[in-house]
């Protein structure tokens, strides 16, 4: 991130740009501006001929209608089936003993899944899933681990026409029950437990919590993963293995319209309660198929490599449903970079010859702490490209992972988006773009973006202002599940007819856009978005607790670290004993990614005088700035008294 001088403006010395080197740009899939100038002719026309590269059961009527914003529809009357797309077509294609899914679990076991058996796999969990009632439309909820049979349901939910919710199995039982009574899912998929750093943690045990909660669901799916013992609910809960047993190979996709509901992803707002974030079926495909093969530059041989769970958007889009709509080889892990050992990631590029590795910049700051002799301990050199999502990612991360990573001959395509976007919008095409590390670069062919300022007007180089996308693209939300007003009041009111990302940028003199992070109350904590309601209602949930404020401290390794202001109730009093019950409690509440790394009790919060809490100064005191403007503060003691409680610690 760069530094502002006196006036405001960014530096704008930047370094020299990095050609794409000759090596990759050779045999690059793009290695023009082509596709640029494509899209900058006729959007639509460039749009509906990426469509065409998919399998269509009825071609659309129209490519866009855009008559009723911001409800904006794809490929309108266009009939497909998202399954058919990721398998059929390639198992038609002559692909069918192609490995689709090559997984290792973290103890090292391993299972490969051709194309053809995946397919089959896929129909088979399809019977299942209908001879338990489910059909088109009903909501699935999918909590499980890293493992093939994740996968597998997704893309049975897909084939039916039936709407998934796959919610990250790192999220507390709590969450899961949010997420299941919100989506009002009929059925749960899970596993009876999860292999985490050597140790086996229960799952269907600890759903159990949940769905004793949770009215809507029928029935339990339970994969075996760990051996794990569980309570067998009679007539609910049900076994993969009995079930896939002798389930029939067969199973006619279903045909479903453009704009049929695909799946629906939680993601935290600035509110206690996460988004459902809606996404179709026509447009998303689109997109994820599009981003996928231009910016990862797919190619037949690849042994592709995205690093993110599944739970998160970027597990939906660029491990399942990009890849595998074009055929790619996904490499799936189960486990996590430092167990047993903190050379496990490169073990496995040297194992399996990733070719592209996508993984985020909170993983790169710890790689790089733990020293370079676990990478150059390994042969990395079939890698070559690499990939970052998740936040930015600082020069000196960039640099290290080009280097040692990438040996100095990968492109990193630093990649923005977001759940909402369901598809890469800001990323270097890697045969084309020229790469300055830190800066995401420019907008993917047919997505126009601008930095504008509180008015709206598009701010000139060097001038910080808010990141808008200024037209409609395939990939984007359609809703907020069954909350029309929060879709449009959060996205679209700041700006009508524009989206509003939620994150600050700039743009300098090249046109190079460089991203600085969420302008609202929602935190980036390992490339994760949590936000600051949410872990203030699971701090008020707590009986002593009053009141509370969180901020996110930058932090170097995770980006933003949880940092809580806490009041207690009268005659409560704060010690390390409940310090760190509250830590847990939000632990429980949310998952451990929200557990806050520091909380501090103070005896009231900074607030205006109309009573909002001021987390800027809250922010400025945990990062020890020189505080600004506390005149329209009510109380103007509580800083210091926050302060002293701050520094005393
Ligand atoms: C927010 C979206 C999309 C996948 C993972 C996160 C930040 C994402 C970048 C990047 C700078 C980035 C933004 C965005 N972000 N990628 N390459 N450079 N910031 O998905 O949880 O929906 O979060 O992540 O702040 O708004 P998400």
């Amino acid at each position: 991130m760069k530094e502002k001088n006196d006036t405001g403006i960014f530096s704008e010395d930047q370094p020299k740009p990095l050609k794409p080197p000759d090596s990759f740009r050779k045999k690059a899939l793009i290695k023009d501006d082509s596709l640029y100038r494509e899209a900058e002719k006729d959007k639509l026309a460039f749009w509906s001929g990426r469509a065409e590269d998919l399998q269509w059961m009825k071609k659309w009527d129209q490519v866009l209608d855009d008559s009723n914003p911001p409800y904006y529809k794809w490929f309108v009357n266009g009939k497909l089936n998202v399954s058919v797309n990721c398998l059929d077509r390639h198992v038609d294609n002559g692909l069918g003993n192609k490995k689709a899914i090559v997984f290792e679990g973290e103890k090292g076991d391993t299972e490969n899944l051709t194309y053809e058996q995946l397919l089959k796999e896929v129909n088979k969990f399809c019977n299942v899933l209908s001879n338990l009632g489910v059909g088109q439309g009903d909501a699935v909820t999918i909590w499980m681990p890293m493992i093939p049979e994740a996968v597998v349901a997704m893309l049975a939910c897909t084939r039916i026409g039936a709407v998934h919710s796959v919610v990250f199995g790192g999220f507390s039982p709590d969450a899961l029950k949010d997420r299941i009574l919100d989506s009002k899912s009929k059925l749960l998929v899970t596993a009876d437990g999860a292999n985490r750093k050597g140790k086996v943690l229960t799952m269907k045990g600890a759903a159990e919590e949940a769905l004793e909660q949770c009215p809507s669901i029928e029935k339990v799916v339970i994969a075996e993963r760990t051996g794990t013992d569980y309570d067998v609910k009679e007539g609910r809960d049900l076994r993969w293995k009995d079930l896939m047993k002798d389930a029939d190979e067969n199973f006619s996709a279903a045909e479903m319209d453009a704009e049929d509901p695909l799946f629906i992803l939680y993601s935290s707002g600035t509110t206690g309660k996460p988004k459902g974030i809606l996404h179709t079926t026509g447009g998303y495909l689109v997109g994820v198929n599009t981003t996928h093969r231009y910016v990862f530059d797919h190619h037949d041989d690849d042994i592709y490599w995205c690093t993110a769970d599944i739970g998160w958007i970027t597990g939906h889009s660029y491990i399942v449903y990009g890849p595998l709509s074009n055929a790619s080889t996904v490499f799936m892990y189960e486990g996590t970079p430092d167990y047993p050992n903190r050379d496990r990631f490169w073990e496995l590029i040297e194992k399996y010859k990733i070719t592209v590795f996508y993984t985020a910049p909170t993983a790169i700051r710890s790689f790089m702490r733990w020293g370079n002799h676990f990478p150059d301990g390994r042969d990395l050199s079939s890698l070559r490209l690499l990939g970052s999502v998740g936040e930015p990612i600082n020069p000196e991360a960039w640099l290290w992972y080009f280097e040692h990573i990438g040996k100095g001959k990968c492109p990193i395509v630093d990649t923005w988006w977001q759940t909402e976007t369901g598809m890469i919008m800001i990323t270097p095409l890697p045969g084309v773009t020229p790469l300055k590390p830190g800066s995401a670069t420019t907008p993917f062919p047919g997505i126009e973006v601008d930095i504008v300022d509180d008015q709206g007007n598009s701010t000139s180089p060097g001038q910080r202002g808010f990141l808008v996308i200024k037209s409609p693209w395939p990939a984007m939300l359609r809703t907020l599940y069954e909350d029309h007003e929060r879709y449009e009041h959060t996205y679209w009111k700041q700006y009508p007819g524009i989206y509003f990302t939620g994150d600050g940028a700039w743009k300098d003199s090249d046109g190079y856009l460089w991203i600085m992070g969420r302008v609202d109350d929602v935190l980036n904590v390992s490339g994760h978005r949590i936000g600051t309601m949410e872990v203030e209602s699971a701090l008020v949930d707590h009986q002593s607790v009053a009141e509370a404020a969180v901020i996110g401290k930058v932090h170097e390794i995770k980006g933003h670290a949880i940092t809580a202001f806490v009041t207690l109730k009268e005659g409560v009093e704060g010690n390390e004993e409940l310090l760190q019950e509250l830590k847990s409690h939000v632990g429980k509440k949310i998952g451990a990614i929200a557990r806050p790394e520091e909380i501090f009790f103070t005896y009231e919060l900074p607030k205006t005088r109309s009573g909002k809490i001021m987390r800027r100064l809250l922010r400025d005191i945990a990062e020890q700035r020189d505080l600004g403007d506390v005149t329209t503060l009510m109380d103007p003691q509580v800083v210091a008294a926050i302060k002293k409680g701050y520094t005393e610690k």
